[in-house]
C-alpha cells in the first residue's frame, strides 16, 4: 500500500505544510508522488468549480501532469467549518465510495498517494464515517501524525496517537511543525515527543516566515517509503 493518510493535532498545525513537503521529499527519491485532500472545507469559485487551497496545494507539490482538480479533492464544500455542517450547508452528502474511486485513480498513476485528513484525527468526515473508517476503506494506510509545536502539544500528540493506534492503525511516525515562535523550551517540548510518541519522528520544521514545501523536504526523512 503505498499511500500515506496525515492527520494532525488540530485543525491549523501544519498538515497541508508537511503533505506538500512529504511530496517533495518523496519526489526527489525519484518517485511519483500525488497529494489528496479527500474532503475539504473554506473553497472559493474558480473556473467555475468550488476549489480549496489545500486541494491546490497538494496538485501543485505532486508530479506532472497533474490530476484534474475533482480527483484530488472530490469534495468541495464552500463553507470553512466542521465537513458536517458544510456539507449540510451545500446539501451534498459526504460517502466513502467517491473518494475511494478518486484514490484508486491517483494510486494508478503514481508510486505514492498522501492523503491530507481533515483538522485532527477525530473529526469526522460525515455523520457516522470517521477518518477512520476512511483509512480502513483505503486499505489502512500508515498515519503521519502531524504535531504542531505549541504550549499544549504533547497532550494532543499523545491523545492522537493512542487513538489512531486503538482504531487499528499503523502509525508511520510523527512530524513536528513550528506554529508558535514564542514557544519556550521548544528543545524541551521535542524530547518529550520522542520520548512519549510510540513511533519515530520523521522531521521537525522550524518556524519560518514563508515556509517553502519544496525547500523543507530536506528536513523529513520518508522511512516509510523504504
Ligand atoms: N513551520 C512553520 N512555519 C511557519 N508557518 C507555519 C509552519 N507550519 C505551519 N505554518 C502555517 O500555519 C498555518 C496552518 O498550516 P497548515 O495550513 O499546513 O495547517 P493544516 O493542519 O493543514 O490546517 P487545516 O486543518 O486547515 O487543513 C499556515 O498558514 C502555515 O503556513
Ligand atoms: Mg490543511
Amino acid at each position: 500500500m503505498a499511500s500515506l493518510y496525515v492527520t494532525g493535532t488540530d485543525t491549523g498545525v501544519g498538515k497541508t505544510l508537511v503533505s506538500t513537503s512529504v511530496l517533495h521529499a518523496l519526489r526527489a527519491r525519484g518517485l511519483r508522488a500525488l497529494g489528496m485532500k479527500p474532503v475539504a472545507s473554506g473553497c472559493v469559485r474558480r473556473d467555475g468549480q468550488w476549489q480549496n487551497d489545500d486541494a491546490l496545494a497538494l496538485r501543485t507539490a505532486g508530479s506532472t501532469p497533474w490530476p484534474d482538480y475533482t480527483t484530488i479533492n472530490p469534495f468541495a464544500l464552500p463553507e470553512a467549518t466542521a465537513p458536517e455542517i458544510a456539507a449540510e450547508l451545500a446539501s451534498m452528502a459526504v460517502s466513502l465510495a467517491p473518494l475511494l474511486a478518486a484514490h484508486a485513480a491517483l494510486a494508478a498513476r503514481s508510486d505514492w498517494v498522501v492523503v491530507e485528513g481533515v483538522g485532527g484525527w477525530c473529526a469526522p468526515l460525515a455523520a457516522g464515517i470517521e477518518q477512520a473508517d476512511l483509512v480502513s476503506a483505503l486499505g489502512k494506510p500508515q498515519v503521519l501524525l502531524v504535531v504542531g509545536i505549541r504550549l499544549g502539544c504533547i497532550n494532543h500528540a499523545r491523545l492522537t496517537a493512542r487513538t489512531v493506534l486503538a482504531d487499528g492503525h499503523a502509525l508511520a511516525g510523527w512530524i513536528g511543525s513550528v506554529i508558535d515562535p514564542a514557544l519556550t523550551h521548544r528543545e524541551r517540548t521535542c524530547d518529550i515527543l520522542r520520548r512519549e510518541l510510540p513511533a519515530p519522528c520523521l522531521g521537525l520544521l522550524a518556524h519560518t516566515a514563508s515556509p517553502d514545501p519544496a525547500a523543507l523536504a530536506a528536513q523529513i526523512v520518508p522511512s516509510f517509503a523504504r
